[in-house]
Protein backbone atom coordinates (compact mmCIF):
# COMPACT_ATOMS: atom_id res chain seq x y z
CA UNK A 1 0.00 0.00 0.00
CA UNK A 2 2.82 2.45 0.79
CA UNK A 3 4.76 1.59 -2.34
CA UNK A 4 1.00 2.07 -4.85
CA UNK A 5 1.18 5.67 -2.49
CA UNK A 6 4.82 6.65 -3.82
CA UNK A 7 4.51 5.03 -6.85
CA UNK A 8 1.12 7.61 -6.88
CA UNK A 9 3.02 10.29 -5.59
CA UNK A 10 5.95 9.79 -8.25
CA UNK A 11 3.63 9.70 -10.93
CA UNK A 12 1.80 12.85 -10.42
CA UNK A 13 5.35 14.59 -9.69
CA UNK A 14 6.09 13.98 -13.52
CA UNK A 15 3.21 14.41 -15.35
CA UNK A 16 2.85 17.37 -17.29
CA UNK A 17 -0.21 19.51 -16.41
CA UNK A 18 -2.73 20.80 -18.83
CA UNK A 19 -4.80 23.55 -18.68
CA UNK A 20 -7.71 23.01 -21.42
CA UNK A 21 -9.45 26.93 -22.24
CA UNK A 22 -12.50 26.07 -24.17
CA UNK A 23 -15.59 28.29 -25.42
CA UNK A 24 -18.43 25.82 -26.73
CA UNK A 25 -18.87 22.52 -27.08
CA UNK A 26 -15.15 20.39 -25.70
CA UNK A 27 -15.08 18.04 -28.50
CA UNK A 28 -11.11 18.64 -28.42
CA UNK A 29 -11.25 18.66 -24.57
CA UNK A 30 -12.78 15.34 -24.77
CA UNK A 31 -10.11 13.89 -27.85
CA UNK A 32 -7.28 15.22 -25.51
CA UNK A 33 -8.67 13.57 -22.30
CA UNK A 34 -8.99 10.32 -24.00
CA UNK A 35 -5.56 10.58 -25.56
CA UNK A 36 -4.41 10.94 -22.28
CA UNK A 37 -6.54 8.34 -20.94
CA UNK A 38 -5.59 5.52 -23.39
CA UNK A 39 -1.68 6.95 -23.18
CA UNK A 40 -1.16 8.79 -26.71
CA UNK A 41 -0.20 11.59 -24.46
CA UNK A 42 2.53 10.20 -22.17
CA UNK A 43 2.94 11.69 -18.32
CA UNK A 44 -0.07 14.16 -18.83
CA UNK A 45 -2.98 14.90 -16.99
CA UNK A 46 -5.48 17.76 -17.39
CA UNK A 47 -5.01 20.62 -13.87
CA UNK A 48 -8.28 22.82 -15.13
CA UNK A 49 -10.89 22.90 -17.68
CA UNK A 50 -11.87 26.67 -17.90
CA UNK A 51 -14.27 28.46 -20.24
CA UNK A 52 -15.17 32.08 -20.29
CA UNK A 53 -18.64 30.96 -21.35
CA UNK A 54 -20.90 29.81 -18.03
CA UNK A 55 -22.13 26.60 -19.06
CA UNK A 56 -20.72 25.91 -21.92
CA UNK A 57 -21.14 21.85 -22.74
CA UNK A 58 -17.23 21.11 -22.71
CA UNK A 59 -17.29 22.78 -19.03
CA UNK A 60 -20.45 20.36 -18.01
CA UNK A 61 -18.98 17.66 -19.92
CA UNK A 62 -15.60 17.99 -17.76
CA UNK A 63 -17.39 17.79 -14.31
CA UNK A 64 -18.47 14.95 -13.94
CA UNK A 65 -14.93 13.58 -15.07
CA UNK A 66 -13.60 14.57 -11.66
CA UNK A 67 -11.41 17.48 -13.66
CA UNK A 68 -11.22 21.00 -11.33
CA UNK A 69 -13.33 23.15 -13.51
CA UNK A 70 -13.74 27.07 -13.61
CA UNK A 71 -15.45 29.82 -15.30
CA UNK A 72 -14.94 33.61 -15.93
CA UNK A 73 -17.09 35.18 -17.82
CA UNK A 74 -15.33 37.41 -20.29
CA UNK A 75 -18.16 39.37 -21.82
CA UNK A 76 -18.31 43.09 -20.88
CA UNK A 77 -15.04 42.98 -19.15
CA UNK A 78 -11.33 44.33 -20.25
CA UNK A 79 -9.32 42.24 -21.90
CA UNK A 80 -6.54 42.36 -19.90
CA UNK A 81 -8.67 42.10 -16.38
CA UNK A 82 -10.48 39.03 -17.55
CA UNK A 83 -6.82 37.54 -18.73
CA UNK A 84 -5.17 37.98 -15.22
CA UNK A 85 -8.27 36.29 -13.67
CA UNK A 86 -7.29 33.28 -16.02
CA UNK A 87 -4.10 33.58 -15.65
CA UNK A 88 -4.15 33.10 -11.62
CA UNK A 89 -5.96 30.05 -11.90
CA UNK A 90 -3.90 28.37 -14.54
CA UNK A 91 -1.10 29.29 -12.13
CA UNK A 92 -2.49 28.13 -9.07
CA UNK A 93 -3.17 24.40 -10.44
CA UNK A 94 0.86 25.10 -11.72
CA UNK A 95 -0.20 24.58 -15.15
CA UNK A 96 2.51 23.77 -17.66
CA UNK A 97 1.26 24.12 -21.10
CA UNK A 98 -2.01 25.45 -22.05
CA UNK A 99 -4.37 23.86 -24.71
CA UNK A 100 -6.47 26.52 -26.23
CA UNK A 101 -10.07 23.63 -27.51
CA UNK A 102 -12.49 26.22 -28.85
CA UNK A 103 -11.42 29.10 -26.94
CA UNK A 104 -12.75 31.61 -29.31
CA UNK A 105 -11.30 34.70 -27.72
CA UNK A 106 -7.85 36.53 -28.55
CA UNK A 107 -5.26 36.66 -25.58
CA UNK A 108 -4.03 39.64 -24.46
CA UNK A 109 -0.16 40.33 -24.77
CA UNK A 110 0.14 39.59 -20.98
CA UNK A 111 -1.26 36.43 -21.48
CA UNK A 112 1.61 35.45 -23.99
CA UNK A 113 3.93 37.08 -22.16
CA UNK A 114 2.79 34.51 -18.66
CA UNK A 115 3.42 30.96 -20.71
CA UNK A 116 5.98 31.86 -23.26
CA UNK A 117 6.25 29.11 -26.02
CA UNK A 118 3.47 27.05 -23.64
CA UNK A 119 0.21 28.15 -25.28
CA UNK A 120 -1.08 25.51 -28.07
CA UNK A 121 -4.20 26.20 -30.31
CA UNK A 122 -6.00 24.23 -32.74
CA UNK A 123 -7.64 26.17 -35.81
CA UNK A 124 -9.98 24.37 -38.14
CA UNK A 125 -7.68 25.53 -41.70
CA UNK A 126 -4.51 24.67 -43.18
CA UNK A 127 -3.10 27.66 -42.02
CA UNK A 128 -2.14 30.23 -43.30
CA UNK A 129 -5.23 30.28 -44.74
CA UNK A 130 -9.14 31.37 -43.46
CA UNK A 131 -7.65 32.15 -40.47
CA UNK A 132 -10.41 34.36 -37.91
CA UNK A 133 -13.84 32.77 -37.42
CA UNK A 134 -15.64 29.86 -39.58
CA UNK A 135 -12.79 28.56 -40.92
CA UNK A 136 -14.30 25.36 -42.51
CA UNK A 137 -16.88 28.01 -44.31
CA UNK A 138 -14.32 29.91 -45.39
CA UNK A 139 -12.87 26.93 -47.49
CA UNK A 140 -15.87 25.57 -48.94
CA UNK A 141 -16.84 29.15 -50.23
CA UNK A 142 -13.60 29.60 -51.59
CA UNK A 143 -13.51 26.05 -53.51
CA UNK A 144 -10.84 24.71 -51.80
CA UNK A 145 -9.99 20.59 -52.63
CA UNK A 146 -8.49 20.07 -49.70
CA UNK A 147 -8.69 21.69 -46.24
CA UNK A 148 -7.90 20.34 -42.76
CA UNK A 149 -6.43 21.41 -39.67
CA UNK A 150 -3.61 23.22 -37.93
CA UNK A 151 -2.00 22.96 -34.46
CA UNK A 152 0.36 25.75 -33.74
CA UNK A 153 2.08 27.72 -30.78
CA UNK A 154 -0.13 31.23 -29.79
CA UNK A 155 1.35 34.33 -30.69
CA UNK A 156 -0.14 37.50 -30.46
CA UNK A 157 -1.03 37.64 -33.74
CA UNK A 158 -4.89 36.02 -34.54
CA UNK A 159 -4.17 32.26 -36.11
CA UNK A 160 -0.52 33.00 -36.61
CA UNK A 161 2.10 31.24 -34.36
CA UNK A 162 4.69 28.42 -35.08
CA UNK A 163 3.19 25.43 -36.78
CA UNK A 164 3.47 21.76 -34.92
CA UNK A 165 1.61 19.75 -37.06
CA UNK A 166 -1.14 19.88 -40.08
CA UNK A 167 -3.30 17.28 -41.09
CA UNK A 168 -4.79 17.85 -44.74
CA UNK A 169 -8.54 16.29 -46.07
CA UNK A 170 -10.08 16.50 -49.17
CA UNK A 171 -13.16 18.45 -50.18
CA UNK A 172 -15.50 16.09 -51.83
CA UNK A 173 -18.30 16.71 -54.55
CA UNK A 174 -21.54 16.04 -52.77
CA UNK A 175 -19.87 18.04 -49.98
CA UNK A 176 -21.79 21.18 -48.13
CA UNK A 177 -20.29 23.05 -45.09
CA UNK A 178 -21.30 21.12 -42.29
CA UNK A 179 -19.81 17.61 -44.07
CA UNK A 180 -16.31 19.24 -44.41
CA UNK A 181 -15.95 20.63 -41.14
CA UNK A 182 -16.94 17.33 -39.75
CA UNK A 183 -14.63 15.74 -41.93
CA UNK A 184 -11.77 18.55 -40.62
CA UNK A 185 -13.07 17.12 -36.77
CA UNK A 186 -12.22 13.69 -37.17
CA UNK A 187 -8.97 15.06 -38.35
CA UNK A 188 -8.37 17.49 -34.79
CA UNK A 189 -9.32 14.94 -32.75
CA UNK A 190 -6.43 12.73 -33.48
CA UNK A 191 -3.91 16.03 -34.51
CA UNK A 192 -4.31 18.09 -31.38
CA UNK A 193 -3.68 15.00 -28.97
CA UNK A 194 -0.23 14.30 -31.03
CA UNK A 195 0.88 17.66 -31.14
CA UNK A 196 0.71 17.79 -27.52
CA UNK A 197 2.40 14.61 -26.87
CA UNK A 198 5.09 15.93 -29.28
CA UNK A 199 5.63 19.03 -27.59
CA UNK A 200 5.36 17.69 -23.91
CA UNK A 201 8.06 15.34 -25.40
CA UNK A 202 10.37 18.40 -25.72
CA UNK A 203 12.12 16.74 -28.59
CA UNK A 204 11.21 19.71 -30.93
CA UNK A 205 13.49 23.14 -31.57
CA UNK A 206 12.07 26.47 -33.18
CA UNK A 207 13.88 27.80 -36.12
CA UNK A 208 12.43 31.21 -37.02
CA UNK A 209 8.99 30.24 -38.03
CA UNK A 210 9.82 26.30 -38.29
CA UNK A 211 9.01 23.61 -35.85
CA UNK A 212 11.69 20.94 -35.98
CA UNK A 213 11.71 17.56 -34.62
CA UNK A 214 15.11 16.78 -32.89
CA UNK A 215 16.40 13.86 -33.72
C1 LIG B 1 -12.89 23.42 -33.43
O1 LIG B 1 -13.23 23.14 -34.78
C2 LIG B 1 -11.65 24.29 -33.37
O2 LIG B 1 -10.72 23.98 -34.36
C3 LIG B 1 -12.24 25.66 -33.58
O3 LIG B 1 -13.41 25.65 -32.80
C4 LIG B 1 -13.94 24.32 -32.78
C5 LIG B 1 -14.18 23.95 -31.35
O4 LIG B 1 -14.84 22.71 -31.28
N1 LIG B 1 -11.33 26.69 -33.17
C6 LIG B 1 -11.19 27.83 -33.83
O5 LIG B 1 -11.83 28.13 -34.82
C7 LIG B 1 -10.11 28.74 -33.26
N2 LIG B 1 -9.79 29.80 -34.16
P1 LIG B 1 -14.85 21.91 -29.93
O6 LIG B 1 -15.39 22.87 -28.86
O7 LIG B 1 -15.81 20.79 -30.19
O8 LIG B 1 -13.47 21.45 -29.63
Amino acid sequence: MRHAAQAEARTEQTNKRLGILLSGRGSNFLAIAAAIADGRIPQAEIAVVISNVAEAPGLVAARPMGLATATFVSRGRPRADHDADVIACLRQHQVDLVCLAGYMRLLSPGFIAAFPDRILNIHPSLLPAFPGLDAQTQAFDYGCIVAGCTVHFVDEHLDHGVIVLQRAVPVLDGDDADALAHRILEQEHLAYPEAIARVLSGEYKIEGRRYVTRA
